[in-house]
């Protein structure tokens, strides 16, 4: 099978198979993984300190460096840097294994969600996507009295880009003693909220019994995950037995929450970017796609052929993700188009994706 190559960079426009596209793939929101500063700082860390430490035996400037950045993004007294975002929901359902007794899941959460919950060795149990009545329900009939729930979803979906009714959730959990809510935020992180700090911030959840954890893979442009809290919570969700992210990727991650922190009017671009897309594509028909500042959305349903669409768009230059039903979570029968926007999208850019889907539908 032949693949096409990608030579630089994610950015707006990515060399592909020796061809500039224009790029609607993937989540560098922020285009910041080929940003100058970013590379400059993991080449200067990896010159002087190696590719990793090997093990954390010792504080390490560079790895502080990123756990200091990150609780002053997201206003926290610490923070925990981790290998891999896929790891934080494993962390965070296993370092609060002692605080609750049975999880419900959002049915079409994340792979990283499930296998954190095997993982807890705590009962599990589905509930229907997206559905505060189906959570409600779940919890009456699950739950043995005295015993405590641990909600967790995804904050946004991977493939709509739908964000999970949290508040709903929130409100249901009132009921119960010591609930809890636990989001994976690897979409959000740097994206929503007034400061970046996730799907929490953006619906005004932040506090008691509400954990997320993010990643500084996606928009941030870096490498690895990352969760924020109180010293205490911290300790205990702490991963162990594990090397650190490679210094580069990590210096870079760093530059990028300072970069972000000192930026914030590249959040709004994007969400304009965002809305002004997805408003387009909804008067085309897509009337699904939700209104909301989140960067990427999918085309679905209609009966519509989205392969071809996508290979007939990757002929004209214009590079869109393809992803077949079953091929993630959330593909409906018939598959779909995931479109994500980047603050660096010019709005020409946008027009002609818009204009050149509207011929081939
Ligand atoms: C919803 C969700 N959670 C977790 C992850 C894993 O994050 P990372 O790629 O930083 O390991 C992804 C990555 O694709 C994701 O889409």
């Amino acid at each position: 099978m032949v693949m096409s190559l990608m030579q630089s960079p994610p950015a707006a426009k990515t060399l592909i198979d020796g061809t500039e596209f224009d790029y609607f793939c993937g989540t560098g929101y922020f285009a910041l993984h080929g940003h100058p500063d970013l590379i400059d700082a993991a080449c200067q860390a990896t010159q002087q300190y190696g590719l990793g430490p090997a093990t954390r035996t010792f504080d390490h400037p560079v790895l502080l460096a990123v756990e200091t950045q990150a609780a002053r993004f997201f206003d926290t007294d610490a923070a925990h840097y981790y290998v891999s975002g896929y790891l934080g929901n494993t962390l965070l359902l296993k370092g609060l294994a002692p605080d609750y007794d049975v999880i419900l899941i959002d049915s079409e959460s994340h792979y990283s969600v499930f296998d954190g919950a095997a993982a807890s060795g705590k009962p599990t149990v589905r509930f229907a996507h997206a559905d505060p009545d189906a959570l409600r329900d779940t919890l009456r009939a699950t739950l043995k009295p005295g015993q405590r729930p641990l909600v967790i979803t995804d904050g946004i979906f991977p493939t709509s880009g739908r964000i999970a009714p949290l508040p709903a959730y929130h409100q249901i959990l009132k009921d119960y003693d010591q609930a809890l809510l636990c989001v994976d935020d690897a979409h959000a992180t740097g994206v929503l909220g007034e400061k970046g700090q996730g799907t929490l911030e953006y619906l005004g959840l932040q506090g008691e019994g509400c954990y997320s954890s993010g990643t500084l893979s996606k928009a941030l442009g870096g490498f690895g995950g990352i969760i924020a809290g109180s010293d205490s919570f911290i300790k205990k969700i702490a991963l162990k037995g594990a090397s650190p992210v490679p210094l580069g990727a990590a210096a870079a991650s760093a530059t990028a929450l300072s970069l972000l922190m000192q930026q914030p009017h590249l959040r709004q671009t994007l969400w304009d970017n965002a809305r002004y897309a997805k408003a387009a594509f909804r008067t085309m028909g897509f009337t699904d796609i939700p209104d909301t500042p989140v960067p990427f959305f999918c085309l679905s349903g209609g009966g519509l052929d989205y392969k071809t669409l996508q290979e007939e768009l990757h002929k004209q230059g214009r590079a869109v993700l393809y992803i077949p039903e079953g091929g993630y979570t959330e593909v409906p029968a018939g598959g779909a188009i995931r479109i994500a926007i980047f603050s660096t999208h010019t709005r020409a850019q946008i027009d002609c994706l818009v204009a050149a889907v509207s011929v081939l539908i």
